[in-house]
């Protein structure tokens, strides 16, 4: 029946379903869980799960709060453990309630996996995703590289509770950190949303008028910032460094508005999981991190970039 409703509905109300059984023709039944269901990002990393799962006879159930939300997507994930699926993708949440249900989900011999954000505390059975802290690295490096004399930063962050937010923002803190001239001034969060990086970057201009600089750690932070600047001072010069290549984001980096981004693979991200998870269908593994990438991406590589230079 649920199976139905979800051709039926699609897969917007999954999250809602109460009972959620494989049909028998599948060789295993997975559950993604997602940070916010129809996040663009989060339906790259189900788009990359889909094909895998398609490949290998797999039921994938794609599920996520329909706004960020930490406490929603732990009963999703509670939910997932008491259907008993074969075995679970989901995004890594800060907080004990997180490490217990995956405790509960192993022991009861549910293999856990996380991916785009890890929880190395939990007995997950393995990360897939980027490297965090490296990739906050990277945008803290491309700010030294590409501006001269003293710069003030304000950061977009997609949420304070955010593991993956948190390592970025540590990882750019210690690439700027034996800089002197680099300052960073304030940082707001965004809620992960474009409206909310908008507001984000007009409050920090507003409160801090000297700000030179922009970053924005999560996807939809670099669209929203250039929105915020636009109506608080539009003509003020200002470096953007964005995270993620969404289409929207690679069009501000191609006319000048942002000055780079940071890639991740949300796709391939996707992808591997679902072959790190047939994988633990049969053994544990041997290696724990499976790190997909990052790259700075900017308007001198963009073009090899689409091209298809994505490493
Ligand atoms: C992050 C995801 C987040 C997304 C929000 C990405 O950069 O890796 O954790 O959900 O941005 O748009």
């Amino acid at each position: 029946m649920s199976f139905m409703g979800m051709i039926v509905y699609g897969y917007k109300t999954f999250y809602i379903q109460k009972e959620t059984v494989a049909p028998n023709e599948y060789s295993y039944h997975f559950a993604l869980v997602s940070e916010e269901i129809d996040n663009e990002y989060w339906r790259l990393v189900e788009k990359g799960a889909s094909r895998a799962a398609a490949e290998h006879d797999i039921y994938l159930e794609y599920v996520g709060p329909p706004k960020a939300d930490n406490d929603q997507l732990l009963k999703l994930l509670d939910r997932m453990v008491a259907v008993k699926v074969d075995g679970i993708i989901t995004q890594g949440v800060e907080g004990q309630r997180f490490a217990d249900i995956v405790l509960k989900g192993v022991e009861r011999g549910i293999p856990i996996l996380t991916v785009d954000t890890d929880v190395k505390s939990s007995v997950r059975k393995a990360y897939v995703g980027t490297d965090n802290f490296y990739a906050g690295q990277l945008a803290g490096k491309t700010m030294i590289k590409h501006t001269t004399g003293e710069q003030f930063v304000g950061i977009v962050t997609g949420r304070f509770d955010a593991i993956n937010q948190q390592e970025r923002l540590a990882g750019f803190k210690d690439a700027i950190q034996a800089t002197e001239r680099i300052h960073i001034v304030g940082i707001h969060e965004s809620n992960i949303t474009q409206v909310g990086a908008a507001q984000a970057t007009y409050n920090l201009l507003k409160q801090y008028p000297s700000i030179t600089a922009l970053v924005g750690l999560s996807a939809l932070d670099g669209i929203g910032m250039v929105e915020g600047l636009q109506e608080i001072a539009p003509n003020k010069d200002m470096f953007m460094t964005a995270f993620d290549i969404l289409p929207e984001t690679l069009q501000l980096i191609q006319n000048g508005k942002i000055d780079s981004t940071i890639a991740q693979y949300p796709e391939e991200m996707g992808y591997k999981a679902i072959e790190v998870m047939i994988d633990l269908q049969q053994h544990d593994l041997l290696e724990s991190e499976i790190f997909t990438g990052a790259k700075v991406v900017n308007k001198e590589n963009l073009d090899a970039f689409l091209k298809g230079e994505r490493r």
